[in-house]
């Protein structure tokens, strides 16, 4: 890239990271993170989203076993890459759907809405972005979305205050990185200009 500064180099450094340490981040930290979230477009600046952060490990691994609970009766019901594989891994010891990540944002919006899903991941990228330039790391996790509907996982969701018609449309793993990803090859033939 000819254009350099620094919007544009933490968008090529952000990796999504899947080894945390056990370290919690800050307050100031999570709140950065959270107002980053909400300063997102919206469709209609709709601004109809929740985003739920939990920092309570007790929390964490609870919603952890219902997710692997969900996962027993759950039936992949497309051919999206890796779902019946995942279903699989999580009914192995020491599965844990948020990588052990200190801190968990469940981004939520409400029923009905055809941005729902679009809104949330724009402010989950301005999440992980912002993450990026506070030296965390971060990753897109899609379980609670398939198991949106699951019985278990809602109850308890429901109990942790998010509404229950509330669709989950996705949520983040945050904390600092582990590991390093690596940076996987971009394809080609993805961007076509007309002049
Ligand atoms: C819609 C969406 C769903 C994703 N779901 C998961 C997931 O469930 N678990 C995971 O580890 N990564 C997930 N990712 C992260 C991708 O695997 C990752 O972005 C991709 O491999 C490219 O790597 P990078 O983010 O380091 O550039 C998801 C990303 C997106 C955009």
């Amino acid at each position: 890239m000819s254009i350099n500064n620094e919007i544009l180099n933490c968008i090529h450094e952000r990796r999504s990271t899947r080894r945390f340490t056990d370290k919690q981040i800050s307050s100031e930290q999570l709140d950065a993170l959270l107002d980053a979230a909400i300063w997102a477009p919206s469709g209609g600046n709709s601004q109809s989203w929740l985003f739920t952060a939990i920092q309570k490990r007790e929390v964490l691994l609870h919603l952890n076993e219902l997710v692997r609970e969900g996962f027993q009766h759950w039936i992949p019901d497309d051919d999206y890459p890796g779902k019946q594989a995942i279903k699989e891994h999580s009914q192995k010891e020491g599965y844990n759907f948020y990588r052990e990540a200190p801190t968990l944002i469940i981004a939520s919006n409400r029923p009905n809405y055809e941005n729902a899903m679009a809104d949330c991941a724009m402010a989950l990228q301005n999440i992980f972005l912002a993450a990026q330039s506070l030296g965390l790391g971060s990753c897109y996790n899609n379980q609670l979305h398939w198991l949106r509907d699951d019985p278990g996982v809602r109850a308890y969701l429901l109990e942790l205050g998010i509404p229950k018609e509330h669709t989950i449309c996705s949520s983040a793993s945050i904390g600092f990185i582990g590991a390093e990803s690596t940076a996987p090859i971009r394809k080609e033939g993805t961007i076509h200009i007309i002049r």
